[in-house]
């Protein structure tokens, strides 16, 4: 089935995955697709709108991204600009676009004018906005019209009658707080969408689509991590073939305190998925051994894992399938106009598997963000107990000790971490955060334990902000909060004498501290 489909064509903008997510919100399915698609691909995939995102070029550069000649005609379906997006509509359609005194960054006001415009209905006459840019527009196009402006300065325009319309600022961001309902204009007033993306009608579309692509008698198996993604895929696969699945749960011995046992019985009792349980953790230990490297760790925790999961699916038969939670955001194919980024940390430990064992995969995620997992998870009956769950790496507490990993080592950060979860759960903070977690240090250092001088270990307490872990922020925990964990640990973990809060950001550190 043809949903109704939004394409925003990316120019690089750091706000681009937020469009698609506004949109989305509305109940609107739609697609991210580098700027140089061409016209044909676009118009084949039948759309109801077009978005152009912003982006960090200038389109008085020669070199900008661009979209083809034929674009504006060949379209055929409304049209919206957003910065750089409104931008390139002047510049091709016989507006004039030059660089400004300054670049205007940052919040500022917006009249509509009156009389104006389907893209501001029902919204009052005066918008606060978010601005990023640093051309302004000097002419219009032909046939556009102003309809809001900025210290008079056109910073919305349109050509009702070829189905454009333009913004300067940016709707998608919160910081533009009636953005959502310009989105919502342009969607359901302009492009007449009505909205046929939802939860229930996504289940029901990929339940049918997974049982056409297995077939009545195919095998599956599939991973589980104890995370949000492989679990809804799980279920999801579930639903449509049953049995026919069967998951893997790998305890690697690097998971969070009483974990494996846990999350397995909910598997098995809750979910009632047929999943085994694989308790590995001494060979993973055994391969760890003395491998201090964060690159190498992560190498043989992925290699073993492979290992694992490829002698247990062995023992299935004849399976031709894996299922995988990969998201959309990994699926998009990212402009990049600053040349392409280095690999910090590989965190792709699983992606052999497919390939090693000569399977066929199934991505039952793979066009949907991280909250509509969360929304498609919660109709399926998955508990918020997995559902919000924080994100977990899959070298798990390998990467939480700092320097060797041993079996001891791994016990005393378990219950240093339990405690911090434990309490981030009992202050009603827990949701606030985007990660949070204990590391153990490689350093010891002198404390005093009633008569006694100590020296022992120190854990670092680490938690995040942010909205897809590539950058983040510390959180600003309360004083009261992080003195009861103190407290707790140092006297119920044996072994640890200081507890340090990593007031550390993303960039220049990482979220993980290796
Ligand atoms: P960093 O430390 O790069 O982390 O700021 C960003 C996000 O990725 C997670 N992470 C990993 N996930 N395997 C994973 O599956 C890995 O090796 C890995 N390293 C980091 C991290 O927890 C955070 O959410």
């Amino acid at each position: 089935m043809q949903h109704e489909t939004i394409i925003i064509l990316d120019f690089g903008s750091q706000y681009t995955q937020l469009i698609a997510r506004r949109v989305r919100e509305q109940g609107v399915y739609c697609e991210i697709h580098p700027f140089h698609l061409s016209s044909d691909a676009i118009a084949a995939k039948r759309p109801m709108g077009v978005i152009l995102s912003g982006g960090p070029s200038s389109v008085t550069d020669e070199d900008a991204p661009r979209v083809e000649d034929d674009f504006y005609d060949k379209i055929g379906v409304p049209i919206l600009g957003i910065c750089y997006g409104m931008q390139l509509v002047a510049a091709d359609l016989g507006g004039a676009i030059e660089p400004a005194a300054r670049r205007e960054y940052g919040h500022a006001k917006v009249k509509v004018l009156s009389g104006a415009t389907a893209l501001f209905n029902e919204l009052p006459f005066e918008l606060d906005v978010w601005m990023s840019h640093g051309d302004h527009m000097t002419r219009l196009p032909d046939g556009f019209t102003p309809v809001a402006t900025s210290e008079d300065i056109p910073t919305a325009i349109e050509n009702a009658e070829r189905g454009i319309y333009c913004v300067q600022f940016h709707p998608e961001v919160s910081h533009t707080p009636l953005g959502k309902e310009i989105i919502r204009n342009f969607l359901f007033d302009i492009c007449k969408c009505k909205g046929d993306w939802t939860p229930a009608q996504f289940i029901k579309e990929e339940v049918d689509k997974i049982r056409e692509l297995v077939g009545p008698t195919g095998n599956v198996v599939c991973g589980l991590s104890g995370g949000v993604d492989s679990t809804v895929a799980a279920v999801l696969v579930h639903e449509a073939i049953g049995e026919r699945q069967t998951c893997i749960f790998v305890n690697n011995g690097l998971l969070r305190a009483d974990e494996f046992e846990d999350t397995l019985k909910l598997y098995k009792e809750h979910l009632h998925l047929n999943v085994i349980g694989v308790d590995a953790s001494a060979d993973f230990y055994s391969v760890l051994d003395g491998v201090v490297d964060p690159e190498l760790k992560r190498k043989a925790i992925g290699a073993k894992f492979i290992d694992i999961f490829d002698a247990e699916a062995k023992k299935i038969g004849d399976v031709k399938w894996l299922v995988q939670g990969t998201l959309y955001p990994d699926v998009i194919e990212s402009v990049s106009l600053r040349g392409s980024s280095v690999t910090i940390k590989s965190h792709h430990n699983v992606g052999g598997l497919p390939k090693k064992m000569d399977l066929k995969l199934i991505e039952p995620l793979r066009e949907l963000f991280k909250d509509e997992v969360r929304l498609i998870g919660k109709d399926l009956g998955i508990p918020d107990e997995i559902l919000q769950r924080h994100p977990f790496p899959g070298p798990g507490l390998g990467v939480r000790i700092l320097g060797d990993i041993t079996p001891e080592k791994v016990e005393l950060l378990q219950k240093a971490d339990r405690i911090f979860i434990e309490e981030l759960k009992n202050f009603g903070i827990y949701g606030d955060v985007w990660q949070a977690f204990a590391v153990l240090l490689p350093i010891q250092s002198v404390g005093v334990m009633g008569d006694f001088r100590t020296y022992e270990k120190t854990v670092a307490l680490r938690a995040v902000t942010s909205t897809d872990g590539m950058t983040a922020d510390w959180a600003r925990l309360p004083h009261d909060f992080l003195a009861a964990v103190s407290s707790r640990i140092t006297s119920e973990v044996r072994g640890v004498n200081r507890v340090v809060y990593d007031i550390s950001s993303k960039p220049p550190s990482t979220i993980e501290w290796e």
